[in-house]
This record gives structure tokens, sequence and C-alpha cells, in this order.
């Protein structure tokens, strides 16, 4: 029985293949908070996803995000690299994180999970955690890093934090490298599926929706590749321009959790409320926000003909049964949002160097031709660009089930 794709994945698991191999859940001592752990597989003992948070975050969702990390690592399977992939977990905490004890509660989560991150759960930040407050939490345990489970497979631990410390001390015009890369994975899906509809960029605009981490980096790159950026939400609402938006300035002045500073709109840009981010006419839409955003209530409003997920499950099955049907290409969140993991992994496993110039060299590679494979397997087979990237993921990861072992 195949697995369940991730956004597929429901409360009542249908199929044995589909039961993660562990979850737990986590209560809180102080607030209302639940956390969740779910690790879907291992690869040598190890699984690797971020944590998120957010209110309302529930168990179904952290098991789809875990599917979702299977696959992201598998399907960077490279025969020959030093980065084996991992097996793919996702951490999740209900709670809101914009709430003043949501720092506290971050603190708490970590220290019941500290086993596990020593020994099994290479974990980093995810949508409303920041990187910087994992770091300082993993300290506040005892541990040494977020990723350090991963120390045991690797060869020369002294060569490898030296990598991880020039990638992590590495600023690019004003952002941190490792705020950059994931986005910028994005940011070349969306050129691989703007040359698989016949579009070029210059001639392409796009809407993103989510300014931190992902959709900040995503927007300044599309930008440079030649996109107009037209529209940006942020979680107070969106903002416009279809003459393009300053994404340079909007980037500078942004919070570290991806509040757009509204002052610094031009005379020219518009606010909008929030429900118009489908609507804006733009022909990439890029949901770098929370999941399940486009859904069978909202499908047929989406205005854009490429989606290009850089958030996790941002689109529902039927509703993506609707899109498909009227020629929206959706280039998926396991290919797509791929890099942030994967990079991490070339630079800790020492496939490159952890400088901007390789770790954007390397992304490019990747991306660029992970994405036309997919196409091609999509026109070849007339299936979805997502049913195609699981195909390709699914064919890793059985050469590494029969390569490395679970435990
Ligand atoms: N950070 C990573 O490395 C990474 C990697 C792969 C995938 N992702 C996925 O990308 C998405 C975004 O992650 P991130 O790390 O950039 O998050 P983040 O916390 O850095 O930023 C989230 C952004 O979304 C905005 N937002 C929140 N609620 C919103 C709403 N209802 N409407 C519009 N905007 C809203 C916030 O204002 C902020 O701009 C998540 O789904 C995450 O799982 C993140």
């Amino acid at each position: 029985m195949p697995l369940a794709l991730p956004n597929a994945i429901s409360a009542a698991l249908d199929s044995r293949a589909d039961a993660p191999y562990f979850e737990v859940t986590w209560s809180d001592t102080d607030t209302e908070a639940r956390g969740y752990l779910v690790i879907d597989r291992m690869v040598r003992g190890l699984c690797s996803g971020g944590l998120r948070m957010r209110a309302g975050c529930g168990l179904t969702e952290v098991r789809g995000l875990a599917r979702g990390m299977t696959l992201k690592e598998a399907i960077h399977f490279e025969p020959g690299a030093r980065y084996v992939p991992l097996g793919g977990a996702k951490g999740g905490i209900d709670f809101d994180p914009y709430h003043p004890g949501a720092e506290g509660v971050l603190f708490r989560y970590l220290a019941a999970m500290r086993p596990l991150i020593e020994q099994r759960w290479t974990m980093g930040e995810d949508f409303g955690v920041r990187q910087e407050a994992v770091d300082r939490a993993i300290r506040h345990v005892g541990l040494s890093a977020s990723v350090q489970a991963a120390y045991r497979v690797v060869p020369d631990l002294d060569a490898s934090r030296a990598r991880m410390s020039t990638a992590f001390g590495t600023v690019v015009d004003g952002v941190a490298l490792d705020e950059l890369v994931g986005g910028y994975g994005v940011a070349l899906a969306a050129l691989a599926a703007l040359r698989h509809t016949g579009a070029s960029p210059e001639a392409s605009t796009a809407f993103v929706q989510g300014f931190g981490s992902m959709g900040g980096a995503t927007a300044r790159y599309l930008v440079h590749a030649g996109v107009r950026v037209v529209g940006i939400a942020d979680v107070h609402g969106v903002v416009a321009n279809p003459a393009g938006l300053d994404v340079e300035r909007l980037l500078r002045t942004r919070t570290p959790g991806g509040e757009l500073d509204r002052t610094q709109l031009r005379a020219e840009d518009t606010t909008l409320p929030g429900e118009a981010w489908l609507t804006v006419p733009a022909d990439v839409l890029v949901p770098a926000a929370a999941s399940y955003g486009i859904d069978a209530g909202n499908h047929d409003r989406v205005a854009a003909s490429v989606i290009v997920e850089a958030a996790n499950m941002p689109v529902t099955p039927d509703a993506e049964r609707a899109l498909h049907a009227r020629d929206v290409v959706i280039s998926p969140d396991f290919l797509a949002n791929s890099a942030t993991n994967a990079w991490w992994w070339w630079v800790l496993f020492g496939d490159i160097d952890g400088t901007a110039a390789a770790s954007f060299a390397k992304i490019s590679e990747r991306i660029t031709a992970l994405s036309e494979q997919m196409f091609e397997h999509s026109r070849r087979h007339g299936v979805s660009p997502r049913t195609a990237a699981f195909a390709l993921a699914s064919e890793h990861l059985e050469e590494i089930s029969r390569r490395y072992p679970a435990l």
C-alpha cells in the first residue's frame, strides 16, 4: 500500500503504512499549550524536521508535516553524496506564537523533548518559531545544537562545525544566509514552473503570502529574476502595487517575525484586507504562511496560474483536484521548499563549504534539476506535478531503505 501524501493524511490513519514510527503529545505545566512530536520514519536512527507554533496546531497536521519531511529528505538522495537523507519528523505546538508567554512554552517543550533531540530528532525553526530562540532554548537545556543527534554520523566534527559557523555567520544584503536559502529554492522552483508553462520571468507577476523566512527570501529572489512582486500578505493583511512593491525596503524594515512595517509603504502602494491574498491579480501565487490556506471553500478565487508551495501543505487535496482541472500548475511543498533542510545537511556533511556562493550554486543546481525531472514525469505520464514528485521521492525512499538501516 503506497504512503498517503502529506496533505491527505487524516486523523484516522488509512493504513499501517501511514502510521508514523513514533508520536508523543506534551501538555504544558504553566499554560494550556499542547505540543506534539511525530517521527514518520527513521534512517540510521535519525530523523529531521522543524518545530512550528500556531494556535490550533493539531496532531493530524503534525503527522502530515512529518510525512512531508520524509519526502523532502528522500527527494534529495544522490548516490555518492556525503549527505545521506534522514527520516522525516515534525514538532508542533498549539499556542499563539505572538503571545508574550510563547517563548516560555517553547523552552518547556524543548526541555521535555531533550532526550530525543540529543539522540534522534534533528530540528530547527518553522512557522511561528525563530532559530535564534531555538538555539537559546537548546543551550538552556544543556545541549550544544538543535541538530546534534546527527553528529554521530559526521566523520569530522570539527570541520563540520567550521562549515556550519561559516554558513550561519553569513549575511547577504542584510539578511542571514540561513533565512535566505529556503526562499531562494522556492524562487527557483517558481522559475522552473514558469518555464514549464512557457512564461518568462520578466513578463510575470507574483503574490507572496507570508513575509517571514520563506516569503521574504522568495520575494527577494523573484525580484532578482525579473518577476514583479505585486502583492505581499502578512498576518495583518495585504499590501499591493500592480507596478511592483519595493521588496528590499520591506525586507529591511520587517519585524523578526515577518510583520511588514506599513509606514514604509510608498504613496502608490495600497493596503487591502487579508482575504484579498487569493484574488490580487498575479501569475504566480506563493503561499508562505500557514497550512491548509487554499481549500474547497476558496480555490475558485485563486487568480494565479502557478502556485509554488513555500508553506507546507497550503493546498488541500480537494482544492488541488479542482485547480489541476483548470490547469493551475502546483509545485509541491516537498520539492519547492526543500532547500532549507537539504542545505543544513549539505553543509553539515560537507557537500558544500557553507559560503553563500557554494550554497546558492548547489540549491540552484538541485532545485532546478528536480523540478525539471518532476515536470518531465508529469508530462510523460499525464499526472499532476505532486504525483510526479511523489514518484521520484518514493523511488529514492526505496533505495534509501535498501542501503541503510532504519535504526
Ligand atoms: N523556515 C523554514 O526554513 C521553512 C522551510 C520549509 C517550509 N517552511 C514553511 O513555510 C511556511 C512559513 O514559514 P516561515 O519560517 O517563513 O514562517 P515565519 O514565522 O518566519 O513567517 C510567517 C509569516 O506568515 C505571516 N502570517 C502568519 N499568519 C498569516 C495569515 N493568516 N495570513 C497571512 N500571513 C500570515 C506572518 O506575518 C509572517 O510574515 C510554513 O508553512 C513553514 O512550515 C518553512
